[in-house]
């Protein structure tokens, strides 16, 4: 086996990955950081993100606002000293990545631009049209390139970490294109691989989101925060699940029934009177939006389409030229995937997995329980986002915690112990467990047939409303699931571009990542943000205002504990949208 030797190995290199690798150039320009991520760059999900990066920039804003705003709308199970810290760092990063050639959209006078998002009651979303996630990821991997401290692994899986001691000390990879698996050693692991949105059968996510990030640190002892929290996004086009961004609703579009009716006005959502913060309605929170189509649904006043139920989408009033102008991608998918152009025709949409507020568990400096090892970005859960996730957070996330796992690495990465011969030994017992995969040829399941199990059943029992029973059905599959993953058969023997491999790889990691959602689901016996349970509908703050943390067991269920959530300005009260307590 191969081993390459770097100072900071980065896994992932999306927005989080590339943020943290600047992070460290600058930091130390001796500092060698290696990027090793299973896609090249500008394939990463960051690509995707749409509507837009919240920080506070205008004058009618302020810090409280934005920490009030995301505090409420994780339905207090953030850390408040992170919001703090991020409400705080956010409008620096913004203004850097316009530094480095970001298009922000802009004003007539020639500020930057800012629009309404869900749950913020201020206007302060930096958008560049509807493309934000694609102008930062090309921003910071061009400002990557200036680095000649930054190296690059492209199209390399990351298998396994190598710890000793309690220390992380590198990890394993596979080279897709030829299968050959590499030991990389490094003084500090920076783990920024993105969300398992893939887990479910219907979500805005891309292919390549199946959580390996989140279940490599898992196995080797790290514990899932807040699992349970999976964010539905209100507005994927049915049938594919892609996005409308939550832009349209900041641009003014309406959400109507199959009477044409503007619905959220019956789910506590407003319209407010207190201008002049926003009016809630479709700009509340998206855990609320989800849970009223829900309801809308059982009602029968949603349209019933072969890909589901679907609500409409009004964007007809905003006029062609903000629609080209601010929404053109948008306008593209509508009249693409379901043939209506937003310009003249209602665009059917329903509820979509779209984000995992949980994620590997990380104090304010992107810092795990393993020393050397950090993680960023929708991976990670820090945790700012509690419950429910505010629109145009993530994007911010990525920046500010990214570049702070870049920076603390670089400290760790000076005093750093070296690794024992031990490391040698997990390399070769990871490779031969790719390679016991790899040749894998008897068994009577196949990956498709799994996974798709896994999705459905995902989808059944941990949607947008759970019960004990549908929890539970769907944590019995997941362990029926890990046994048969043992039978598994691989249909492709070659070295070179084994998507067989590669696709089983990432379907263990999926398997881990969905029984740490469903256990944690189960026994969280309240309601809160986008955690619903029929069979216990209030918010329990007596015994569940607290992070869930999964613990892995190689041999049964994950172990649930339970860990303190920080309050430090903002008491838990009754979240208030449009004027009403929703
Ligand atoms: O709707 C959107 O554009 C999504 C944004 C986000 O998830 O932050």
């Amino acid at each position: 086996m191969d081993t390459v030797t770097t100072d900071i190995a980065i896994v992932g290199a999306g927005g989080a990955g590339l943020r943290a690798a600047i992070a460290v150039a600058e930091a130390d320009p001796k500092v060698s950081v290696l990027l090793v991520s299973k896609v090249y760059p500008m394939r990463s999900h960051t690509c995707a993100a749409e509507g837009g990066a919240a920080g506070v920039i205008k004058s009618d804003d302020s810090l409280d606002y934005h920490f009030n705003d995301t505090v409420t709308g994780a339905d207090w199970l953030a850390d408040q000293d992170a919001v703090e810290l991020f409400v705080n760092e956010i409008p620096r990063e913004l203004t850097l990545l316009e530094h480095w050639g970001c298009p922000w959209s802009r004003e007539s006078g020639g500020q930057v631009a800012v629009r309404p998002f869900g749950g913020m009651k201020i206007m302060r979303t930096w958008y560049a049209a509807d493309k934000t996630g694609f102008h930062m990821l090309h921003t910071l991997f061009q400002t990557s390139l200036k680095f000649p401290s930054i190296k690059r692994l492209d199209e390399h899986f990351g298998v396994d970490l190598l710890v000793d001691d309690g220390r992380c000390h590198g990890l394993t990879a596979m080279e897709v294109r030829t299968g050959q698996m590499k030991m990389i050693k490094a003084k500090a692991v920076i783990i920024a691989s993105g969300g398992a949105g893939r887990i479910f059968a219907f979500t805005t996510n891309g292919a390549i989101k199946t959580g390996d990030g989140m279940a490599m640190a898992y196995r080797a002892g790290v514990p899932l925060k807040d699992m349970e929290f999976v964010q539905y996004h209100p507005t994927g086009l049915p049938g594919s699940g892609i996005l409308l961004t939550e832009g349209c609703r900041g641009e003014g579009g309406f959400l109507l029934n199959k009477d044409h009716y503007r619905y959220l006005q019956d789910y506590g959502l407003g319209p407010a009177e207190d201008k002049p913060r926003l009016k809630a309605m479709e700009l509340g929170p998206r855990d609320r939006l989800s849970q009223a189509f829900y309801h809308e649904s059982k009602k029968g006043r949603t349209v019933e389409t072969k890909w589901g139920d679907v609500v409409y989408l009004d964007m007809r009033h905003l006029g062609e030229k903000l629609i080209d102008e601010r929404l053109p991608l948008v306008r593209d998918l509508a009249r693409s995937y379901v043939n209506a152009d937003p310009v003249t025709d209602l665009v059917p949409v329903r509820p979509v997995v779209h984000y995992m507020m949980g994620g590997i568990h990380t104090d304010i400096n992107a810092a795990t329980s393993i020393d050397g090892l950090y993680a960023a970005g929708e991976c990670a859960c820090v945790t700012i986002n509690g419950a429910n996730r505010l629109g145009s957070n993530s994007l911010g996330e990525l920046l500010v915690f990214g570049a702070r796992a870049g920076r603390f690495a670089v400290e760790h990465a000076r005093t750093a112990k070296t690794a024992g011969d031990i490391i040698e030994k997990q390399a070769a017992e990871s490779e031969g467990r790719i390679k016991a995969l790899f040749r894998r040829s008897k068994g009577k399941e196949r990956v498709a047939t799994l996974r798709n199990e896994l999705t459905s059943s995902m989808e059944d029992g941990c949607g947008i409303y759970r019960t004990e029973e549908t929890l539970r059905s769907t944590c019995d599959t997941i362990t029926d699931l890990r046994a048969r993953y043992q039978d598994l058969a691989l249909e492709d023997h070659s070295n070179v571009f084994n998507t067989d491999l590669y696709q089983a790889l990432e379907l263990g990691c999926m398997i881990e990542v969905a029984h740490t959602v469903a256990q944690s689901a189960l026994e969280r016996k309240e309601s809160r943000g986008a955690h619903q349970r029929l069979d216990h509908e209030a918010r329990d703050d007596a015994n569940y205002l607290k992070h869930s943390m999964a613990y892995y067991n190689p041999n049964g269920d994950p172990r649930i504990d339970y860990a303190d959530v920080v309050i430090t300005k903002s008491q838990p009260a009754a979240r208030v949208y449009g004027g009403n307590a929703a």
